[in-house]
């Protein structure tokens, strides 16, 4: 296992539009072992997803969410790696909620995004697969994507009066997520 570095904004990679993956490329040892080390990589980093271009690969490669454990509550997020992922949205509604982003480090933001999608995509054994999300998932899905589209969150955001520090995010507007 090896933990990749995560390039912050202002690295190209991030800027740079990525390509498809083939379906025997996805198969291959090296690509096996990115999609190992991007796990690897995103809990190292405690984020909740990670995308190829973050670690400065122009791939159509997104890793997300964490496994669940059976005796608990299915997680917010379920583990999810795809190649390829292409989405729509099941109904026009956006909503606005917090985002943070490993390549911008501790800061978050207000960003609209699709209620409910619908991801269709490549699996790590190649296997077409399709997945419906929403709330916090469909979120995640769509941040990921868009490192894809060389697209941060920053980008989506329609007032940039709400990025805010994570101290100062936990101090005066969590408390908002939690009543
Ligand atoms: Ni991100």
């Amino acid at each position: 296992m090896s933990i990749l570095k995560v390039c912050r904004m202002g690295h190209p990679a991030l800027r740079t539009p990525a390509r498809p993956l083939s379906s025997d490329e996805l198969a291959s040892e090296p690509i096996q072992r990115l999609i190992d080390d991007m796990l690897d990589t995103m809990e190292d980093y405690a984020g909740i997803g990670l995308a190829a271009p973050q670690v400065g690969l122009p791939l159509r490669l997104i890793v997300l969410g964490q496994e669940s454990d059976e005796d608990d509550e299915p997680p917010p997020v379920p583990r999810t790696i795809l190649a390829n992922p292409q989405w729509r949205h099941l109904s026009p509604v956006e909503e606005d909620d917090w985002e943070g982003c490993l390549s911008i480090p501790d800061m978050r933001g207000l960003v609209p995004r699709h209620r409910q999608v619908v991801v269709q995509g490549l699996d790590r054994a190649g296997r077409p697969v399709t997945i419906e999300a929403e709330e916090f998932y469909a979120r995640v899905l769509q941040h990921e994507v868009d490192h894809l589209d060389a697209v941060l969150y920053l980008d989506r955001m329609k007032d940039l009066r709400s990025l805010t520090f994570v101290e100062e995010y936990q101090r005066y507007w969590a408390f908002a997520l939690d009543p």
